[in-house]
């Protein structure tokens, strides 16, 4: 007999279904499974990644669903994956390390989900990753390593998020980058903006319709204008405000300059008080005389 008799209580199924299955078989019931490496789930419904899946699985189509989250071993099983379109579901979070086994991930689209920020290295080890869409989302935070390891990455959708500030680090993690979308997002041209600005003119050519397609607000004036409005003069101000480090600069020379004063008088107090009592003048000559 077949010695799955006596394994028939354990919860073997998804294990077997997991390691037996023939490659290219197995297709999910809510999807199409188009040709060998290529499934489409798209507009079903789903609340969740359905499971299992083909192994070999290359390109998955997943959009339109309402799907919460990836989960974090999803790479750990298809990790053959090229091509992800997560477009338009609620995805809210990326757990840490989710794509730590995502090396073949060339296309990933989160757009239109739900993320609020990324985390340092959320996308840690999507080296081959070549275009990343998270437009649509909430975004409001991006860690500077948000962006870390994806060396090929040419093309960022940030459009139409919730994000004030951006860190430049961020972008400058990124050599290959071509195309930048960072239009519809609130951003503050305060002095924080400053250096993304400047990035963002010597790299006008990586937004698809230049500095006049992103818009930010003037924080005092609180008034809206296109960034092809402002200059690097706009700015001036700001070079006038003190980091934390000019401050403790000017502080210790501050202290320095202080000590080096009170020093300098006691020295030259001394000198003159030494002058006094060892040079023999003639005012003590004539004190003598009179007590005489
Ligand atoms: C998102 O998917 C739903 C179906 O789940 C669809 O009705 C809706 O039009 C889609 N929205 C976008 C922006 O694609
Ligand atoms: C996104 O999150 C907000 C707040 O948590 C929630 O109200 C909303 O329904 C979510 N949207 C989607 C599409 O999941
Ligand atoms: C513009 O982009 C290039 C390449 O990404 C980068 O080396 C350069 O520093 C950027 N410009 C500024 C002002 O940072």
């Amino acid at each position: 007999m077949w010695p799955c008799l006596r394994l028939g209580r354990l919860p073997l199924w998804p294990l077997l279904s997991l390691t037996f299955l023939p490659l290219g078989q197995g297709c999910p019931a809510a999807c199409r499974c188009l040709d060998y490496h290529t499934i489409d789930c798209r507009d079903q419904g789903l609340p969740r990644v359905p499971s299992p899946f083909p192994l070999d699985v290359r390109k998955l189509l997943i959009a339109d669903n309402s799907i919460q989250e990836i989960p974090a071993d999803f790479f750990i099983f298809y990790h053959d994956l090229v091509y992800l379109d997560f477009r338009n579901n609620s995805i809210a979070g990326l757990e840490e390390g989710t794509f730590s086994s995502s090396s073949h991930l060339v296309y990933l689209d989160l757009s239109h989900n739900n993320l609020t920020g990324l985390a340092t290295g959320a996308f840690k080890s999507a080296e081959k990753l070549i275009k990343l869409s998270l437009g649509h989302n909430r975004l409001a935070q991006v860690a500077e390593g948000a962006f870390e390891s994806l060396e090929q990455l040419q093309v960022l959708e940030l459009n139409d998020n919730h994000l004030q500030t951006l860190s430049v680090a961020a972008l400058a993690a990124l050599p290959n980058l071509r195309t930048l979308r960072l239009e519809g997002n609130p951003w503050l041209c305060d002095c924080d903006f400053a250096g993304l600005f400047s990035w963002l003119e010597e790299n006008a050519s990586k937004l698809q319709k230049g500095l006049n397609e992103i818009q930010c607000t003037v924080p005092v004036e609180d008034i809206t204008v296109f960034l092809s409005d402002l200059t690097e003069a706009s700015f001036r101000d700001c070079k006038f405000t003190l980091s934390l480090t000019d401050l403790i600069i000017i502080i210790f020379s501050g202290v320095a300059v202080s000590i080096a004063a009170i020093v300098s008088s006691f020295v030259l107090a001394l000198i003159v008080n030494c002058f006094q009592r060892c040079a023999p003048s003639k005012d003590d000559d004539e004190d003598d005389d009179d007590e005489d």
